[in-house]
Parts: C-alpha cells; sequence; structure tokens
C-alpha cells in the first residue's frame, strides 16, 4: 500500500483564497493591509523565498514592500528601517528574511519587530504567547504543517503522539509548541538524542524539520503514521540539481498513511500562512474583530 500524498499546494490554495476575500473585505472597510519583507545580502535561496513572498502578497491584493540591502550592511541601519516600519501605517507585517549576516545580531533584529506586525512570530512575545496557549501571530512553517495536519487527520487531534524531529526557533520548537496546544503527547529530537529512530517509530505523527537530505527513512516511521516533511534540500544527483526533503519519500511512502511531498508539501503553506498572518496583523492593529 502507498500513502496518500497531502497536496500542500491544494490545501494552500484554500488559505490563499480566504487571504484575498479578507484582504478585499479591509481594503473596503478603509484598512489596506502592507507586508514589509526584507533582504540583507545575495543569498540564493533567500532571494527565490523573498521574491515568492512579495509576489503572493500582490496575488492577494495585499500592499507588498521589498527592501533589499547588502550583506555589508550595519546592524544600526537595519534598525533604523525596521523603526520606520514600525511607525509606518500602510504597513501591518514586517518579515526580515533569515538567516542574516554575521555582523547583525538576529535576536536584536527579532526584538526590534513592534509584537503586532511580528508576521513570522519570532518575537519573544509572541513565541511566549504560543507557549502560554493565547493567542499570538505564529511562525508561518509550524502552523502551515498543523493545518496539512488538520485537513488529512481532522480537526481533533488530541491524544495522538506526535514527534518532531529538529528544535529550531523557526520551525521544531513552534511546532512541538503547536501540537501541545492541540492536546498531542510530544516528543522532540535532535542531533545528540540515540535513539531518535526507536522513538519516532512510536509515533503517530513526525514532523522532520532537520535540514538533511532523506535522513528519516523508513525505520523511522510507524506502519500508518502521518510524515510531514519540513525539509528543503538542494542535492545534485547525475549532474542534475533537484530538491528533497528530509524524509527518504521512497522508503517512507509504502509505510506511513499520508505524507507531503517536497517540493508541493509544506513550502506553499509556509507562505500561505503568511498571507493569513498579514490579514490578521491588519485586522488586529486596526481594531477589527
Ligand atoms: N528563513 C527560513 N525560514 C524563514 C521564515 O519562516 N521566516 C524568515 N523570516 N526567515 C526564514
Amino acid at each position: 500500500m502507498s500513502a496518500l500524498i497531502i497536496d500542500g499546494k491544494a490545501i494552500a490554495e484554500k488559505t490563499l483564497a480566504n487571504a484575498r476575500e479578507e484582504t478585499a473585505l479591509l481594503i473596503k472597510a478603509g484598512v489596506h493591509p502592507g507586508l514589509a519583507v526584507v533582504l540583507v545580502g545575495e543569498d540564493p535561496a533567500s532571494q527565490v523565498y523573498v521574491k515568492n513572498k512579495v509576489e503572493k502578497a500582490r496575488s492577494c491584493g495585499i500592499a507588498s514592500f521589498e527592501h533589499r540591502l547588502s550583506a555589508k550592511t550595519p546592524e544600526t541601519e537595519l534598525l533604523s528601517l525596521i523603526h520606520r516600519l514600525n511607525q509606518d501605517n500602510a504597513i501591518h507585517g514586517i518579515l526580515v528574511q533569515l538567516p542574516l549576516p554575521p555582523q547583525i545580531s538576529e535576536q536584536k533584529v527579532l526584538a526590534a519587530i513592534r509584537p503586532e506586525k511580528d508576521v513570522d512570530g519570532f518575537h519573544a512575545e509572541n513565541v511566549g504567547a504560543l507557549q502560554q496557549g493565547r493567542q499570538a501571530l505564529t511562525p508561518c512553517t509550524p502552523l502551515g504543517c498543523l493545518l496539512l495536519l488538520k485537513e488529512t487527520l481532522g480537526q481533533d487531534l488530541s491524544g495522538k503522539h506526535a514527534i518532531v524531529i529538529g528544535r529550531s526557533n523557526i520551525v521544531g520548537k513552534p511546532m512541538a509548541a503547536l501540537l501541545l496546544r492541540e492536546h498531542c503527547a510530544v516528543t522532540i529530537v535532535h542531533s545528540r538524542v540515540k535513539n531518535a529512530a526507536a522513538l519516532s517509530r512510536e509515533a503517530d505523527i513526525v514532523v522532520a524539520a532537520v535540514g538533511r537530505a532523506g535522513m528519516v527513512n523508513a525505520d523511522w516511521v510507524k506502519p500508518g503514521a502521518t510524515v510531514i516533511d519540513v525539509g528543503i534540500n538542494r542535492i545534485t544527483e547525475n549532474g542534475k540539481n533537484r530538491l528533497v526533503g528530509d524524509v527518504d519519500f521512497t522508503s517512507v511512502s509504502p509505510v506511513a498513511a499520508a505524507i507531503t511531498p517536497v517540493p508541493g508539501g509544506v513550502g506553499p503553506m509556509t507562505i500561505a500562512c503568511l498571507m493569513q498572518n498579514t490579514v490578521h496583523a491588519a485586522k488586529a492593529i486596526a481594531g477589527l474583530p
């Protein structure tokens, strides 16, 4: 038997359609949602992500503003741009693409973004709110993974055993917090954990976010589990470049009940959730329900 392939593109379209509709209503109410995307440096992958974010925002009717700064930009210059964007009434969401060059402190930059405009959900105030189960702007990739899980397994995830492979601030930690909020039993594993595969084999839900091509193979997956692959790894095979996930799709898909493909799984959801967060931020800033 082969797993159901979770169609991230189709599920993302629903979220985008909703964001489009809400944007149109906001514009009618006199609020035009605005998203500022800041890229420092020329990292090729980041350039693609930023371009996609800006284009998708425009396709939703959201005003989007791209700020490209040189890799040598001093920290003070980036902080003063953030300060201006914090004050700008046309901007409801601010996203600074990570990683940043070494002369800039990621922590200082994320702390400088007004929490109400923090559409990445990385500000300590939003991170804390998520941990405490309060309403807050939530990191886009884990939020997208949660929507995929609910579309696949139904709205009620309570009592399921979920394992999160990876403990990054961008995906692993907020993913674990979201699953806990959904009443799952949550295990987090990472590179120092010796028996990670055995722990993973116990789980009903596997979320892989480690950044290592094909690391999660069939040995890591219980028959019938649902597998969400967050990895986007560029590999060269027979002289050709291609994108693969953290999950070895060929060995895992006959074992799992459902699995996300790479590309076309989590990726489209991340961007759709960014649009949803921007609309939510615009509503909250305008004091609309
Ligand atoms: N770099 C990789 N993922 C992300 C993300 O979700 N947001 C930002 N700002 N940078 C990233």
